[in-house]
C-alpha cells in the first residue's frame, strides 16, 4: 500500500515512521511519499525517515517530492498534517488576542479561528486535487488544526474524509499506566468535540470478559496524578467525576492562563528551538532511532492513532473502535447533523460511525453546542472571506463574546494574517 503525507517536512514525520515501522504486522505500507514545499526540511527528513524504517528492518521505501500530484498518485490514504504560515503565524495566534484580554492558542479562540481561515481553503483545494489524481476511493486522514472546522469542510465537500487527535490516544494511554491494565483493553466513553471533550468513562475489559467501568477508582486513587498530568484543579475532577481535556483549562482557567502567557514564551517559540534541535539530530548519520527530543512535542502517539486508523480504514478488516472526528448525524441530538463531533466510533473499509453516546449533561452540552455554532460561523468565513463573517465568528465564540472585542481582534486577526489569507 502506498501512503501520502502532505506536509511530510514535519518535523513529526519521524514519529509518524517509527509507528509504522514498529506495526508492520498491522499496517502492510510498501511506499511513503513526503510532500512538503521546504525541499531542505523534505530532504533532511526524508533521509531520516528512511534510516529509521531500514533500522528496524521494515522494506518499504520512502519518496519526496514538491509535486502534490505526483505524491499522492495511487496512494491508498493520504495523511493532512500541515501549517500554513509555520510556527511564525503561530507566534501571532499565541499573543494577539491578548490586546483584549483574550487566551492566544493556535486552536481555541480567536488564534484558532485564525488558523481555521489560512487552513480551510488549502485543504480543500489539496483534497479535490487528491480526489482528481488519486480516485474517490482514497481516504483523507486530517490532523490539521483546527481538526473539527477543517473535517467538516472536508466533508461538507463531500470527501472521503475522518478527523483525527491524540488527545484520546493519549489520555487512555496515561490511564492504562495509572491503573495497571493493559491499554488495548481500555476504551474510552469520550464525548465532545475536537479540543473540546470529556471522558466520562474508562470502559476496561478483565481477563473473564466483563467491562467495568474504572472511571470512579480512577478519580478516587489517582486524581492527583491526572490533575497534574492535565494541569487542572483536582477538586474539578472530583466534584464532576469525569475527566476534560487539557484543552479545557483555556476555558475553566481562562483569566489565570493568560496571565500566565502574558509573561511567558509563546509556544511556537519553544517548538522553533525544538524543531531546530531536532533538524539537527535527524541531519546525523548516526542516529537511526526517534530521537528523545520529539517527545518535547505534543504528539504523542499521534503515530499510533495514526497506523492504527488508516489500517482500520484500508485493511479490509472488522470494524475497530477508534475515537475519531466524524458527522454528528443524529448522535448529540441537541447538534446539527453536519456537525463535526470527536466521539468513539466504529471504523472499517466503509469509514467511520459514531457510535450512540449517553445523554449529554447540560454543563458539558452549552459548551460543546455553543463551540459548534462558532464552528459552523467560523467555517463560513473561511470560505467566503469578509471583516464582517470574521466578527461574527467570533462574538459567537464562548470567550469572545462581545462586540468590542470581537471587532478589535476581527481587525488584529485579518492584518496579522493578510498574507495568508486568500480574500484579505
Ligand atoms: C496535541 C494536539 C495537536 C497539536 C499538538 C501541538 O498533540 O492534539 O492537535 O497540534 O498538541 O503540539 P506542539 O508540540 O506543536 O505544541
Ligand atoms: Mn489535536
Amino acid at each position: 500500500m502506498k501512503l501520502t503525507v502532505v506536509g511530510g517536512g514535519s518535523t513529526y514525520t519521524p514519529e509518524l515512521i517509527d509507528g509504522i515501522a514498529g506495526r508492520r504486522s498491522t499496517l502492510d505500507v510498501d511506499e511513503i511519499v513526503l510532500v512538503d514545499p521546504d525541499a531542505h526540511r523534505l530532504e533532511v527528513v526524508g533521509e531520516f525517515s528512511a534510516r529509521l524504517l531500514a533500522h528496524a528492518g521494515h522494506p518499504a521505501v520512502v519518496r519526496t517530492t514538491g509535486d502534490l500530484e505526483r505524491g499522492v498518485d495511487g496512494a491508498a490514504a493520504v495523511l493532512l498534517q500541515l501549517r500554513v504560515g509555520g510556527q511564525t503565524a503561530r507566534r501571532s495566534d499565541e499573543t494577539f488576542p491578548h490586546r483584549c484580554g483574550c487566551v492566544g492558542q493556535e486552536t481555541t479562540g480567536a488564534g484558532g479561528l485564525a488558523k481555521a481561515l489560512r487552513t480551510v481553503p488549502l485543504v480543500l483545494d489539496i483534497a479535490d486535487r487528491v480526489r482528481a489524481v488519486a480516485g474517490e476511493d482514497t481516504w483523507i486522514v486530517d490532523f490539521t488544526n483546527p481538526v473539527g472546522i477543517v473535517t467538516r469542510a472536508l466533508l461538507n465537500r463531500g470527501h472521503r474524509a475522518v478527523g483525527l487527535c491524540n488527545v484520546a490516544i493519549h489520555l487512555q494511554r496515561t490511564f492504562a499506566g495509572l491503573l495497571g491494565v493493559d491499554h488495548e483493553h481500555l476504551r474510552l466513553d469520550h464525548v465532545g468535540l475536537n479540543h473540546l471533550s470529556w471522558e466520562r468513562g474508562v470502559r476496561v475489559t478483565g481477563a473473564d470478559g466483563t467491562v467495568t467501568d474504572r472511571l470512579p477508582e480512577l478519580i478516587e486513587h489517582h486524581a492527583d496524578a491526572v490533575a497534574e498530568h492535565l494541569d487542572m484543579p483536582v477538586d474539578w475532577l472530583r466534584r464532576f467525576g469525569m475527566v476534560p481535556s487539557y484543552y479545557l483549562k483555556y476555558y475553566y482557567s481562562h483569566d489565570e492562563v493568560v496571565e500566565q502567557q502574558r509573561t511567558s514564551m509563546p509556544r511556537a517559540d519553544v517548538v522553533t528551538e525544538v524543531e531546530n534541535e531536532l533538524l539537527k539530530v535527524y541531519q546525523d548519520e548516526d542516529v537511526v532511532t526517534k530521537p528523545e527530543q520529539l517527545s518535547q512535542r505534543g504528539g504523542a502517539f499521534y503515530s499510533e492513532a495514526a497506523v492504527q486508523l488508516v489500517h482500520a480504514l484500508t485493511g479490509g478488516g472488522p470494524a475497530e473502535e477508534h475515537v475519531v472526528n466524524v458527522r454528528n448525524d443524529g448522535t448529540l441530538p441537541f447538534l446539527p447533523d453536519d456537525a463535526v463531533i470527536e466521539v468513539p466510533s466504529t471504523v472499517d473499509g466503509t469509514g467511520a460511525e459514531p457510535l450512540p453516546v449517553e445523554p449529554v449533561e447540560p454543563m458539558l452540552a452549552g459548551l460543546i453546542a455553543h463551540v459548534t455554532a462558532y464552528e459552523n460561523l467560523a467555517l463560513e468565513a473561511a470560505l467566503h472571506g469578509g471583516r464582517e463573517r470574521v466578527a461574527n465568528a467570533l462574538l459567537a465564540h464562548p470567550l469572545i463574546g462581545q462586540y468590542r472585542q470581537a471587532d478589535l481582534l476581527a481587525d488584529a486577526l485579518i492584518h496579522e494574517n493578510r498574507d495568508l489569507l486568500p480574500w484579505a
